[in-house]
Parts: C-alpha cells; sequence; structure tokens
C-alpha cells in the first residue's frame, strides 16, 4: 500500500565512467510504502542507478531529494542522512568475514547508532530471529549457506532502521534451492510495509510484490508501469519480452 507522499524523488540522474554515459537522465518516484523493481539486460545501469541513489556512488548530474528535503551530494551530513536512512541489500553479501553474524549486525549498531553492547545484540538476535535465523548469531559467514548469509546482510539493513531498503539482484548468487529461503524473507518485509527498490530477475519477485516496474535499457529508463500495465495479456512491450524469458527460463529449470 502507498500514501502518494513521495518518500524519495531521484530526477535527471546522470552518471559516467571513463567517459561512457552508464545513466543518462533517469528519473526515479518512490512513495513510502511502495515497491519499485528494476528490470532490463545486463549492463543496462540498475546497480550503478541503486548505488546513485544511496550516493555509494554520487551521480555526475542530477537531483535526489530524502522526505522533500534535497541531498547536496559534498555535503557530509546530507550523504549521512541519506545512507543511514537508505539501507542496500548487494547480490554478495558483503558481510565481514572475521565477524560473527551477530557482531556483523552488532558493529553498526554500536559504531553508527552508538548502542551499547548489550542493547545492539538485543537488537541483532530480534533481527535474526526475523529472518529465521535465531539459533545462528554466533556462526561465522563461512559456516553459513549462501541463503542463510543473505538472510544476515538483511538482518543488518534492518537493525538500521532504514526508511527505504534497496536491493540488488539479492537472490541472483544463490543455488536455485537458496532462493526461495531469501524471497520468503523479501515477502514478509513487503507485508510489513517496507519500502523498497529491488533489481532481479526473479519472475515471482517481479509479478507478485512491484507496485511499479522500471525497464532500464543503455542507462535510461524506457518502459515504466504497473505489472498490470505492462504485462497485461497480448502487450507486446520489452517488459513482456523479458518476463516471457524469465518464465521460459524458470520453467525450463524444474
Ligand atoms: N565503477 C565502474 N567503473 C567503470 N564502469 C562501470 C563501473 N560500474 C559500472 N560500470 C559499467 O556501467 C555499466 C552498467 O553497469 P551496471 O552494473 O549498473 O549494470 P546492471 O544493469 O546492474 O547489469 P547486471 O544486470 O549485469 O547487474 C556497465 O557497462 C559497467 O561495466
Ligand atoms: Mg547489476
Amino acid at each position: 500500500m502507498t500514501s502518494n507522499t513521495p518518500i524519495l524523488k531521484a530526477q535527471a540522474i546522470q552518471k559516467s565512467f571513463d567517459g561512457n554515459t552508464i545513466l543518462n537522465g533517469v528519473d526515479v518516484v518512490l512513495e513510502k510504502g511502495e515497491i519499485i523493481v528494476l528490470i532490463g539486460p545486463s549492463g543496462g545501469g540498475k546497480s550503478t542507478l541503486l548505488q546513485c541513489i544511496n550516493c555509494l556512488v554520487i551521480p555526475d548530474d542530477g537531483q535526489i531529494e530524502l522526505e522533500q528535503q534535497p541531498i547536496d551530494f559534498s555535503n557530509k551530513q546530507d550523504l549521512y542522512r541519506l545512507r543511514q536512512q537508505v539501507g542496500m541489500i548487494f547480490q554478495e553479501f558483503n558481510l565481514f568475514d572475521h565477524l560473527t553474524a551477530l557482531d556483523n549486525i552488532t558493529i553498526a549498531l554500536r559504531k553508527v547508532k552508538k548502542l551499547d553492547r548489550n542493547t545492539a545484540e538485543k537488537r541483532a538476535r530480534l533481527e535474526l530471529e526475523q529472518v529465521g535465523l535465531g539459533e545462528k548469531g554466533d556462526l561465522y559467514p563461512a559456516q553459513l549457506s549462501g541463503g542463510q548469509k543473505q538472510r544476515v546482510a538483511i538482518a543488518r539493513a534492518l537493525a538500521m532502521d532504514p526508511k527505504i531498503l534497496l536491493l540488488d539482484e539479492p537472490t541472483s548468487a544463490l543455488d536455485p534451492d537458496l532462493i526461495g529461503e531469501v524471497i520468503s524473507v523479501i515477502k514478509n518485509l513487503a507485508a510489513k510495509g517496507m519500502t523498497m527498490i529491488m533489481a532481479t530477475h526473479q519472475i515471482s519477485l517481479i509479478s507478485t510484490l512491484a507496485d511499479h516496474i522500471l525497464f532500464m535499457e543503455n542507462g535510461q529508463i524506457v518502459e515504466s508501469g504497473t505489472p498490470k500495465e505492462l504485462l497485461a495479456k497480448g502487450n507486446v512491450n520489452k517488459t513482456q519480452g523479458f518476463c516471457d524469458r524469465l518464465n521460459e527460463l524458470a520453467t525450463g529449470e524444474q
């Protein structure tokens, strides 16, 4: 359910690497409670866009507003505010290998949120329970499956109380039999009303979770609409073609 209040607006985002234009005037408007799904061919700019949205990569041009407040890309306080409120989940989990699952979560709570050890651990255990890993807090990433690592990464992001979660192909590094557990955690988040932008090739996430689909190609959004609009029977468009191919792949794998 969305509330019509834009929580985040990215406008005319422009980014080049080594003289190559990667994002060429991208606009994203995200409402509170909304789920936007980014799809499109490899190299189209999805990951770069997600990284620009929380300024892990600073856009060359364009504007970002969080809750109607513009972000000044050269102002450290603004970047801090943005990154505090916009959590990120990566394809490769990005956990610290030398820390237990629990400490992967407590470290930011203690260093950034300045919680004491007990309070941080309590919160971390709660988040681990939420993703079905209540018993795994003392294990190191090497002792966890890919699906479990990704769920720790999700718990870590949620512990920071983000207003928005960005997910960059959260299931694509996982073996097929581990994808389901991460999908179910993401569906739980959606059911709780979490605001998200997610790049994914998982057809079940695209068709059941998206309020809005953005199809990116060559650094631009070339199609945009609700799944109902874009995936109506008989439609011929890029989104439809892309999802048909994903469906064929999914059926072929069974
Ligand atoms: N740090 C970087 N330096 C140079 N080029 C980069 C950098 N990051 C991304 N690119 C280039 O930007 C283009 C878009 O990459 P991006 O990862 O955003 O695409 P994508 O849509 O996420 O692709 P995929 O579906 O494969 O994940 C690619 O051509 C990539 O090589
Ligand atoms: Mg990518």
